[in-house]
């Protein structure tokens, strides 16, 4: 029920398809429960557990014995965290995920795994296929989704009947159209575009640009931003894909991004059309770590499982800016 899965929630739901959801409320909000009611008129069952907690987790496939398919979001997501707090990633991380996984291979039940781009590091080439060799993680955040994919990856192997997919996120930006849920980041934000909304906003003074003499076009990073709307529709396409038993192998993984690559400027310029909003910045020093440039080659998940990105990087903007006047209305 945090940003990505919330808004996976309002399209099962408003396809008709019953939720479970398990969250721990420990990066999210219960209101976001009214979000999803109000966009859908359907409240999805919620559990109020950790999804490490295993006898909790037990008695959740025990009550619902046709549980058709599991996403798995419920991971923290802090880079810089994640290298101060190691342990606090591998248990929470992996040990959930291998929790949920007993229960998904013992009944045999499609598995979705939120992965990342950041498996990627650096890339040699680009745009990213998902044939890129991966590179050693740059964090523990990183080496959370790099083992995690591998854990999935052996469990497909030993388990027949166990099939998988592991969707790369690139860089999901946006919220709903409805602006009724969104992304609440925790404290200052990390990524661009809640520092950007929450700059124009007024709560930050400026937005640093973080590097301005990277080998690109214009001297700023480049990322496939793609709108969590889009991302949604990626898992539900997923998931049809993986119950209608199309995939050839047991564990397919999938780039989820638009194929283009845009520079922090362009992004800005952007928003500025999109919204009518002067962003306020200046050139900073390179962030420790950033890669210069990481946006997926998208062909695979369009041949295979038939999605692609529908919204203009301008309409992800301008949801993530309403979304971010709508909290400013109930604060
Ligand atoms: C985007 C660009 C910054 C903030 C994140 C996760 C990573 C993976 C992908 C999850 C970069 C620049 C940012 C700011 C800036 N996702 N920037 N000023 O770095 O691609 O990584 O998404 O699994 O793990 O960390 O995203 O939004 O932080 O940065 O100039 O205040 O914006 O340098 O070029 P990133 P981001």
């Amino acid at each position: 029920m945090g940003y990505i899965g919330s808004h996976v929630t309002s399209l099962l739901l408003q396809k008709g398809i019953e939720v479970i959801v398990i969250d721990n409320l420990d990066n999210t909000r219960l209101e976001v429960l009214d979000g999803i009611e109000s966009i859908t008129g359907t409240r999805p069952i919620f559990k109020q557990m950790d999804v490490c907690d295993e006898h909790n987790l037990k008695a959740v496939f025990d009550e619902f014995h046709d549980i058709g398919g599991v996403i798995h979001f419920a991971a923290h997501k802090s880079v810089s965290e994640s290298v101060e707090a190691p342990l606090k990633y591998y248990d929470n991380n992996l040990g959930g995920l291998q929790k949920l996984l007993k229960y998904a291979v013992l009944k045999s039940i499609p598995f979705i795994f939120s992965s990342s781009c950041t498996v990627y590091g650096q890339s040699e080439t680009l745009p990213i296929s998902e044939s890129e060799p991966l590179k050693p993680p740059t964090s523990p955040y990183g080496n959370t989704k790099k083992i995690g994919e591998q854990i999935i990856e052996d469990c497909c192997q030993a388990y027949e009947g166990f099939h998988a997919i592991l969707l790369r996120y690139f860089n999901p930006i946006g919220a709903h159209p409805s602006s009724k849920i969104g992304e609440f980041p925790k404290g200052v934000p990390q990524n661009l575009v809640p520092f950007l909304t929450q700059t124009v906003r007024g709560i930050r003074p400026v937005l640093r640009v973080f590097g301005s003499t990277y080998d690109t076009p214009d001297g700023t990073c480049l990322r496939d931003y793609i709108h969590v709307m889009d991302l949604a529709e990626a898992h539900i396409a997923s998931l049809d894909y993986l119950l209608k038993n199309q995939n050839s192998d047991s564990c397919e993984v999938y780039n989820v991004g638009t194929g283009k690559g845009v520079s922090v400027l362009e992004l800005i310029n952007a928003f500025e059309k999109a919204t009518g909003k002067k962003v306020p910045y200046e050139f900073a020093d390179p962030r420790p770590g950033d890669t210069v440039a990481a946006y997926a080659d998208a062909s695979k998940i369009k041949t295979k499982i038939g999605w692609k990105a529908q919204y203009s990087l301008e309409e992800a903007l301008k949801s993530a800016w309403e979304w971010e006047k709508s909290l400013e209305r109930i604060e």
